[in-house]
């Protein structure tokens, strides 16, 4: 069965913009993501908009639809009544390049800032792990980095100046898996309080509730880091040792 559907669509740069109205055909079956296509081709040539795999794997798509993050290619058109408006917006916590594009550097620059599995003294080969503790993180190597979750938590979403001091679910999340490999040897205690700002998260749950892989961002990651972190600041030894300065 076919239909008009009423869009509207966020249309502009990052100097200004506006929502704007439009009616296009939807087909049986169909997601957002097509809909945004056959306004590309029919109506809107002019129309930006980043995706890649149609298919929820490579996380480009990601928008906000009727004010929800969402991926556009993984929501059906069935999931709204045939007279209902969808609107279609960038995601709000990264600058708009151009309609529906956003600049999501700040993502890979907090990803750059992550030092890398460390392995000590251990030579290639010499490494063994247990599969109860491969299975511990397999959950977080679901990400596909939509970056959804990073832009619906509000000590970002909300406070633009958060930003150099907090790197978001995601990568804290990324700092929590180096933290669960038994044989990293790097402080990703120190490295998630310092310098990624866990401190800042408040545990909101916001992130674990967009993320379209149902990774347990929050409790699985980020509750577990803050409390190791506790557990490292009140480890008598830590402390005493952090006194005579050689922890
Ligand atoms: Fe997207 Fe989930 Fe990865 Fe966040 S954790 S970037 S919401 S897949
Ligand atoms: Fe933000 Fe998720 Fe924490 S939404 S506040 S990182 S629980
Ligand atoms: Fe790849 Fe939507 S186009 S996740």
């Amino acid at each position: 069965m076919s239909y008009e559907a009423k869009f509207r669509v966020w249309r502009g740069d990052d100097g200004d913009g506006e929502l704007t109205d439009y009616t296009v055909e939807v087909n049986e079956g169909e997601v957002v993501l097509d809909i945004i296509h056959r306004l590309q081709a029919t109506q809107a040539p002019d129309l930006a908009v980043r995706w890649n795999c149609k298919a929820g794997k490579c996380g480009s798509c990601s928008a906000e639809i009727n004010g929800m993050p969402k991926l556009m290619c993984m929501t059906r058109m069935s999931t709204f009544e045939p007279d209902e408006t969808v609107t279609v917006t960038p995601v709000r916590t990264f600058p708009v390049i151009r309609d529906l594009v956003t600049d999501v550097s700040y993502n890979y620059e907090k990803a750059r800032e992550i030092p890398s599995f460390d392995p000590g003294d251990a030579k290639p080969g010499e490494l063994r792990m247990q599969q109860v503790d491969v299975e511990r993180s397999q959950e977080f190597r679901k990400c596909i980095e939509c970056f959804l979750c990073q832009n619906v938590c509000h000590v970002i979403r909300d406070h633009e100046e958060n930003k150099p001091e907090f790197s978001g679910p995601r990568f804290l999340m990324r700092i929590a898996e180096l933290e669960m490999h038994p044989a990293d040897q790097a402080d990703r205690r120190q490295i998630a309080a310092k310098d990624h700002g866990l401190g800042f998260c408040n545990i909101t749950k916001c992130c674990t509730e967009v993320c379209p892989e149902h990774i347990k961002i929050t409790d699985n990651a980020l509750i577990p880091m803050k409390e190791r972190v506790v557990g490292r600041k009140y480890d008598p030894v830590v402390w005493l040792g952090s006194k005579l300065g050689i922890v």
